[in-house]
């Protein structure tokens, strides 16, 4: 028997600072209209002064262990998807660990794998959780680009955001011991499969570099770090909707579903022409695609849990619904993963 593991409670913590495209213009040489037409993105969040990647992880995964009605000490599993690690050691989650109060002694590990991070470790706490060693499993992704970002490069920098988005999975209805009963009126997700890739072959078109001296003075109170993201825009373009499109294939034949039995698709938020391409090439309409990266830009990892948390809250998701999250990054990696959602009637 295959063992049914459901996301309790989902958590996100995007900064209040808001970085418009007109505030870029003071920086960069652009336009509003460049921007909003080229990738669809209006504004993105910043971090404050002082708040690392730790604290924004920390933040979403308090909401989630509540929303979950999870308490610290029942974790037993902590994985964190971040490329903007202020340190490899000790890692966002060891960090985080420590800052959560979680009990001592339990697994603590990052992942690295870009944009497709938040799928990524969906399907490692299903692994892990489905071994029966562990019952409840906290994982966080969590960004803070405006440290990696380049702001004398107009091509990347007007791209990204800072934000982070936390889950608690636990195994559902089983006789293991410890196993979770799903509750009677909170709302939870069933994860009915996943797809993951990746191809090395094409790392270069994506990567974060160490930044060229001298380094320049820190302008409108933006991070100026030792690391940039480096990219090739147009051929990132092109390879993330062939893959991405292949994954949403990929993963419904995996779990015999068909495309029309779709509520809801969460794609990576990267931009609105990719996600629009991707809606062509599966033929579905792009109403379907839940988009929010006019608000937020292109928050890597924690992407999609923020946007799927933005669906829950208006509603978009019924009792039964199956929707489907996919991703695409740097590395490259990709996954794609379905869900049914689980809506206790009150
Ligand atoms: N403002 C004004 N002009 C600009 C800007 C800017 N911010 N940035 C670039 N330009 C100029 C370029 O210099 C170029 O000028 P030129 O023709 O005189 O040389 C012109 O605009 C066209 O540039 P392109 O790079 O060809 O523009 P394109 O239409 O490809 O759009 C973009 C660029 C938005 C980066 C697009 O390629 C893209 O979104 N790619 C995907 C990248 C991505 O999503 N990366 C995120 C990480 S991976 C992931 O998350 C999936």
């Amino acid at each position: 028997m295959t063992l049914s593991v459901h996301i309790r409670g989902l958590g996100i913590y995007t900064p209040s600072r808001r970085l418009t495209n007109h505030d870029l213009t003071r920086i960069v040489d652009t336009t509003d209209e460049w921007i909003v037409s080229r990738s669809g993105i209006k504004e993105r969040r910043i971090a404050a002064p002082g708040e690392t990647n730790a604290d924004l992880a920390a933040k979403a995964a308090k909401t989630a262990l509540e929303k979950a009605n999870v308490s610290p000490d029942e974790i037993d599993l902590l994985i964190v998807a971040t490329a903007s690690a202020e340190s490899s050691v000790p890692s966002v989650a060891c960090s985080i660990h420590h800052k959560l109060g979680l009990r001592p002694g339990i697994p603590s590990f990052d992942v690295s794998a870009a944009c497709s991070g938040f799928l990524y470790l969906l399907q490692i706490a299903v692994q892990m959780l489905r071994s029966g060693e562990y019952h409840n499993a906290l994982v966080v992704a969590s960004e803070k680009l405006s440290a990696i970002t380049d702001w004398q490069d107009r091509s990347t920098c007007v791209l990204f955001g800072d934000g982070a988005g936390a889950a608690v999975l636990a195994i559902a209805d089983s006789n293991n011991g410890g196993a979770y009963i799903p509750s009677a009126s909170r709302p939870s997700a069933s994860i009915l499969g996943t797809v993951l890739g990746s191809d090395g072959s094409k790392g270069d078109l994506l990567s974060i570099v160490p930044r060229t001296p001298p380094f320049p003075q820190p302008q409108e109170n933006l991070p100026v770090g030792t690391h940039v993201i480096s990219m090739n825009g147009r051929e990132i373009f092109r390879n993330a909707v062939r893959v991405m499109s292949q994954a949403c294939r990929d993963v419904l034949k995996k779990c015999n579903v068909q495309p029309s039995q779709l509520a809801l698709i969460i794609p990576h938020q990267a931009n609105l022409r990719i996600i629009d391409a991707i809606a062509g090439e599966l033929d579905l309409p792009l109403e379907l695609f839940k988009v929010n990266l006019d608000r937020y830009g292109n928050t890597s990892a924690a992407s999609i849990p923020i946007a799927l948390d933005e669906a829950i809250h208006e509603t978009r998701l019924k009792n039964g619904d199956i929707f489907l999250l996919v991703a695409f990054g740097g590395g490259f990696t990709w996954g794609a993963t379905l869900l049914k959602w689980n809506q206790p009637k009150i």
